[in-house]
């Protein structure tokens, strides 16, 4: 291991990348890290890719002979019908696999049950409570079938979309599962989502049922689920057939002939289901993402590729072996927990584990105590998380023994190097590696990544991409950049887990995705590649903000502002902040009869909340009497950003429209 040579302080550096990836035109990034750690021996003896010139040598086939690289993975799934082509690509839409037919479920669960594996744990779950849950394959495939056939008897068929509304519990995988098993198209919302979210996403996919629970936990209390659905359907919507979970066990209300129970129906049908053949390009679900614009992204994942992807990332990303405990600790509702939690873990036949709740309750080393408890050997956990931790103190880590994890990840944002230093050290015991691993819900897969037994690792680097990914980092013009020059991050090639399109608007996926370079897909992120071609992800350079590893679109944001009756105009910004990443600011001017008091402060944050969720509200609130605006009338962000992170707005203002605004908005408290 090389002995770190330098230590940059954060956040501090960071907030100078966040800064100046901000001016859009010029990307520039200051972090420079040297600190770098090769693999160990022992690690690299036992993975499946035990070294740089290994990685390089498949990496080079992969991007000379995609389709070859591909095939060969996919051949490792089970196929109900081989396929005929690998791939068709007509820019900017591709099929993968077309001719095969398959079924997820049957991926994840049924090839598993042949050997000795059918009575090896597939889940295993503690709820926030307490409670613990094992399903072995044989249990899970028994539980999948079962419910499968309750779908059915509600009349879901092949094609029709189901929303899931659900906390991280066994019947969220069984309900995704068993709607890959009959062909419905999942779309699972997030339970920290409120009821006009929920409202949305069905109007936009059309769902025809939703499955839901009557309350989960959070850090103590029963969110109320159900009656957020209620909310959501109250006024009619396409949702037919509401299925129920029995959790927390709160008072909920049952509408006739729309509302089941969930364990009810299970006794009106047997559990025999078999799997469905569908094509490879048949949906298997929509996840909503926030982008630019005020109305969140139904992101569209297909059934071939999209397996594909996580089966070989799981393998070489994770290189998960029988023996090993997996935990991701996103909640289904994210694309980790799609991925990572449920789908990855199951088709390699690993086990994963799944939790309910907070990570600091009843105190914060719940994680650790599970950690020692289960005796987890990977942990897949977020930079915000990592950052918490850090500031509850070490003393809480200390009470555990974590001899049991032998590697870590990171995902959903980057991760300060300090930050890294800390995981390594306090929670990998110095022995584990990390694997910082880059991806989007609309990537499906991990994307940008180390390889734990082959690629060097240097805290904050995503370092190199995966097999078959084909990123590079660009200028205005699409040409590469050279070392250490800030641009725009892209992907030259097709890869078998990219999202389709957008659900109902393909001209949005044209023009968000591949409008910018011909051909080629847009991240929406800058970053750099230094001299060794490690990627440093900076963040997103579009009106997207990461708080604690979420997306929330800036736009999404000042809609529901705008919605309140007595704001007249806003505009939302992120500024760098130590624990979540971004902090969320609202800029709010006020309608002609309305004053600012912190009252009213306060009362936007909840209205954020109730229409969008608890994790959009802002941060901070200032009201102004008017926003910075360009002579053509667009609100100059920059300046807002340089205004909400407490800089002197330091960048062009030429075009500004009235300079007094700025004084003014700099004096805001
Ligand atoms: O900005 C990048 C950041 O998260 C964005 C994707 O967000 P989402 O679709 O919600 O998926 C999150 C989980 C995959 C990216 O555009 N991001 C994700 N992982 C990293 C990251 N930024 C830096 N380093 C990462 N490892």
């Amino acid at each position: 291991m090389l002995q770190p040579t330098s230590c940059p302080r954060l956040p501090s550096a960071f907030a100078s990348d966040i800064r100046n990836f901000a001016m859009e035109t010029n990307i520039e990034s200051y972090l420079i890290e040297k600190r770098v750690f090769k693999p160990a021996k022992e690690f690299a003896k036992k993975a499946r890719i035990k070294s740089l010139a290994q990685y390089q040598k498949i990496y080079r086939e992969s991007i000379r002979r995609p389709e070859t690289f591909w095939a060969r993975e996919a051949k490792e799934l089970t196929w109900q019908k081989p396929w005929k082509k690998v791939l068709d690509w007509k820019a900017p839409f591709a099929k993968w696999f077309i001719g095969g037919q398959l079924n997820l479920s049957e991926n994840c669960l049924d090839r598993h049950l042949n050997g000795w594996r059918r009575n090896k744990a597939a889940i295993i779950w503690e709820g926030e409570p307490g409670e613990k849950r094992t399903l072995t394959y044989q249990q899970l495939h028994r539980e999948v079938c079962h419910f499968a056939n309750v779908l059915k008897r509600n009349r879901i068929r092949k094609g029709d979309r189901v929303i899931i509304y659900l906390p991280t519990i066994p019947e969220a995988a069984i309900a995704m599962l068993a709607c890959a098993r009959i062909g419905a198209v999942h779309s699972v919302v997030f339970g920290g989502f409120s009821a006009d979210s929920i409202r949305d996403r069905i109007a936009d996919s059309g769902a025809i049922a939703l499955i839901t629970a009557d309350g989960s936990y959070r850090r103590g209390a029963v969110v109320p689920l159900k009656n957020n659905v209620d909310h959501a359907l109250s006024g009619g919507t396409t949702v037919k057939r509401v299925i129920v979970f029995k959790r927390a066990g709160n008072e909920i209300h049952m509408e006739e002939g729309r509302d089941v129970w969930w364990h009810r129906e299970l006794e009106y049908v047997d559990a025999n289901c078999e799997p469905i053949a569908v094509a490879s390009e048949h949906p298997l679900y929509i996840l909503y993402t926030s982008g630019s614009t005020g109305k969140p992204k139904g992101i569209l994942h297909t059934t071939g590729g999209y397996l594909l992807g996580i089966y070989s990332t799981m393998k070489y990303v994770f290189d998960v072996r029988d023996e090993d405990l997996f935990w991701c600790t996103a909640d289904v509702g994210w694309v980790t927990g799609h991925s990572y939690v449920v789908y990855g873990p199951l088709t390699l036949g690993a086990t994963t584990l799944m939790y309910e709740g907070a990570p600091n309750w009843p105190e914060p080393d719940r994680f650790w105590k599970i950690v020692e408890d289960y005796r987890v050997t990977i942990l897949y956990t977020a930079p915000t998380a990592i950052r918490a931790f850090i500031r509850w103190g070490d003393d809480w880590v200390k009470k555990h023994d974590l001899s049991s994890l032998r590697l870590l990840g990171s995902v959903g944002e980057p991760i300060n190097p300090e930050a890294w230093m800390w995981y390594h050290k306090t929670i990998g015991g110095g022995r584990c590696p990390i694997v910082d691993t880059w991806w989007q819900t609309e990537t499906g897969a991990i994307m940008i990544t180390p390889l734990p037994g082959a690629i060097p690792t240097k805290p904050g680097s995503a370092t190199l991409a995966f097999f078959g990914v084909d990123a590079a980092v660009v200028n205005e013009r699409g040409e590469e950049v050279g070392a250490n020059v800030g641009g725009k991050l892209i992907i030259r090639k097709p890869w078998p887990s990219m999202l389709r399109t957008i659900y109902g608007d393909q001209e949005r996926y044209q023009k968000q995705y591949w409008s910018e370079f011909k051909g080629r897909y847009l991240t929406g992120d800058g970053a750099r590649r230094d001299r060794d071609g490690y990627f440093w992800i900076v963040g997103r350079i579009d009106d997207v903000l990461n708080v604690a590893g979420h997306r929330l679109g800036t736009s999404e944001i000042e809609s529901a502002l705008v919605a309140h009756t007595q704001v007249e105009e806003a505009a939302v910004v992120g500024r760098p902040d130590e624990m979540k990443g971004q902090a969320v600011v609202a800029f709010v001017t006020l309608k002609g009869s309305a004053s600012p008091s912190t009252r009213l402060k306060a009362e936007l944050r909840d209205h954020v909340g109730i229409h969008i969720g608890a994790i959009a509200k802002p941060d901070e609130v200032r009201f102004a009497e008017a926003l910075p605006k360009t002579r053509s009338g667009k609100i100059m962000r920059r300046l807002l950003k340089e205004i909400a992170s407490g800089q002197n707005v330091t960048g062009d203002t030429t075009t500004l429209e009235d300079f007094s605004v700025l004084a003014k908005l700099s004096e805001e408290e």
